[in-house]
């Protein structure tokens, strides 16, 4: 196996240092023993000489794979190529500069999350002497504790060898294994990612091959087609996901080049919705936005095939099928339009019935996994599903909820947002997504400790532009503040709370009461067409829902706040009527 490089967090450090890190590839350990007191010593020293933590993957037969610098999250364990490079049965033994042997929660659980069979860990004292020798194994990860000098080398390779991980290994043989090939940044990969396993497969390894769009057959160049087929063989992947929207003619070429099967982001994002959506209309919605998605990438070929202008090898019973295809799904999107239109008409007519009740609509907003539905039962006690996975909550539901003050007001939890939101899903979802368009007032939820929290809550403001929800007044909420993890600034004005431990659910209720206090109603005014430069007025005071020509004038139905409907009555003589009973 080819020597790597020393990883993780390298920052500034000297030369020299670096090549010490770097001999550490050069030290054995032999089959029969599990940690060398020689290894552990240099990784000591160099660990009080730099004042970080030193981490290396050793092998059964005693080589070193891996060096890092930094905790083990600054330089993530991927221990599937090493596994398959060498007999499994691996160790990583890292380093506790604070002079404490004992291995962290942190560290017992990286065997869940790597392949390791083995964590242990050296305590380093000041003077960068060992101050002992802490190891663990699978499947009990039972800490067992030694000076230096008395490790139970052999009892511990036994132990070691003796870890078998077949129930691990089947699961993960069962996971579709994918490669990840992303064209935009890395935080678009990342959010792939956590998108494919969501959708349950393992992903084998990321791509980040600049410069989509340089061949209209391949969207990436034929060279980067090939390291992406490289790559799927070296990782034994099943499937290749690319980040971007791809034609069905880049798939079916992409299919061919590299070999395994290929699809796009938004195939991903209707698989995982297609697995989650839990009512009829969010199933159907589903079903649409896929029929959707293949009827695009049929009709890219067949428009192809037209343009060669038929003939021979055009015709028959290719196309026959691709005409019987795309008309069977027009007759199903058709079909499933029309339950669509019965269901968004009862759900209309509930809408109304909240009007003519005059309660009030709250919805939540946010990315997804930013705590929506944990905060909806938080307040309304409702018990919905929450995951700690991307888009646990697909259809829309809905709780009133009472504040102390007895206001009452419906509050509503909406398919979280996400960058690039495919297009077909954004009609798809229109329905889930009008309750945040017609809401009276917004919630929106931003994960604190999310590192990419700015940038979600950037998205999650443009798809509410797209939707036209930007009048209503919001609320801006900081959750999951209970975390360490999570920022303590943030340039915007937010109720920091923790759903999931209740913390700031007061003020954040306080804030609901005061917005529905002071939020718009509806009103009509009667303008004659004598006065028809009031409706001007009516403009600039309110939002105009709805105008009716009359006889003597035009009714005008709209939206204001108290405060402007009492000033239209007073200084500009308008008679407004309010539509519904306020609470
Ligand atoms: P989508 O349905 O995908 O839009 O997700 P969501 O925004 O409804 O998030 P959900 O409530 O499902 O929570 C996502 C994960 O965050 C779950 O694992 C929750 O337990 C966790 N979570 C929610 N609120 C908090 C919080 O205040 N603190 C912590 N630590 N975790 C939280």
């Amino acid at each position: 196996m080819s020597k790597e490089t020393v990883k993780g967090n390298t920052a500034g450090l000297r030369k020299g240092i670096l090549e010490e890190l770097q001999s550490l590839y050069e030290m054995k350990t032999g089959r029969d023993c599990y940690l060398p007191a020689d290894l552990a010593e240099k990784m000591a020293l160099l660990t009080c000489a730099i004042n970080r933590e030193i981490s290396v993957i050793l092998t059964a037969s005693g080589e070193v794979t891996r060096v890092s610098v930094g905790t083990l999250s600054d330089a993530p364990v991927e221990t599937e190529h090493i596994r398959r490079a060498s007999a499994a049965h691996l160790r990583c033994v890292h380093t506790h500069p604070g002079g404490n042997p004992h291995l962290s929660e942190a560290d017992l659980s990286l065997p869940d999350w790597t392949e390791l069979e083995s964590v242990c860990a050296v305590g380093v004292s000041e003077d960068g002497g060992v101050t002992g020798v802490c190891a663990a194994f699978l499947p009990d990860m039972e800490e067992e504790c030694v000076p230096l000098s008395m490790i139970p080398q052999e009892k511990w390779m036994r132990k070691l060898l003796a870890v078998r991980r077949e129930e691990t290994v089947t699961e993960e043989d069962t996971r579709e294994r994918a490669l990840l090939v992303g064209t935009d940044s890395l935080e678009s990969l990342e959010e792939l990612k956590a998108l494919a396993e969501t959708a349950g497969a393992l992903t084998v390894d990321m791509m980040l091959q600049k410069g989509g769009q340089a061949d209209s057959n391949t969207w990436i160049g034929s060279g980067k087609v090939q390291e992406v087929r490289m790559a799927a063989q070296v990782g034994k992947a099943d499937l290749v996901i690319f980040d971007d929207e791809l034609s069905g003619k880049q798939l079916r070429n992409l299919e061919d080049m590299i070999g395994v099967r290929v699809i796009d982001r938004t195939a991903l994002i209707l698989d995982i919705f297609a697995g989650r959506a839990v009512t009829n209309e969010g199933k159907l919605q589903v079903m649409a936005a896929q029929l959707h998605y293949r009827a695009n990438r049929l009709i890219g070929t067949g428009t192809e095939l037209s343009r060669l202008g038929g003939g021979i090898g055009t015709r028959g019973p290719g196309e026959t099928k691709l005409e019987m295809d795309r008309r069977r799904i027009r007759d199903e999107i058709t079909a499933i339009s029309r339950k669509l239109e019965t269901l968004s008409r009862e759900r209309d007519l509930r809408r109304q019935t909240r009007i003519r009740n005059a309660v009030p609509a709250v919805a939540l907003v946010g990315y997804t996994n930013t705590g929506k539905s944990t905060l909806l039962n938080r307040i309304a006690g409702a018990d919905v599903y929450t995951e700690n996975q991307l888009f646990a909550t697909l259809d829309s539901v809905s709780r009133k909820v009472e504040t102390e003050q007895g206001e009452q007001f419906i509050l509503t939890d909406t398919v979280g947002f996400i960058n690039k939101l495919p297009h077909d899903l954004v009609e798809a979802f229109r329905s889930t997504l009008e309750e945040a368009a017609l809401a009276d007032i917004l919630i929106i939820v931003s994960d604190a400790s999310d590192p990419h929290m700015e940038a979600h809550r950037k998205t999650v403001g443009q798809v509410l532009g797209e939707l036209g929800a930007d009048w209503q007044p919001r609320i801006e909420v900081l959750n999951k503040c209970d975390l360490p993890r999570a920022c303590t600034a943030s340039d915007f004005n937010a109720i920091r709370i923790s759903a999931k431990r209740g913390d700031g659910i007061g003020e954040l209720m306080d804030a609901i009461s005061r917005c529905l206090r002071e939020r718009e109603g509806t009103y009509t005014a009667s303008i004659p067409y004598s006065d028809y430069a009031q409706i001007g007025v009516l403009e600039e005071y309110g939002r105009i829902l709805k105008r009716e020509n009359g006889n003597d004038g035009v009714s005008v139905t709209f939206r204001a706040t108290e405060k402007n409907a009492g000033l239209l009555t007073r200084k500009y003589r308008i008679s407004v009527r309010p539509v519904r009973k306020e609470v």
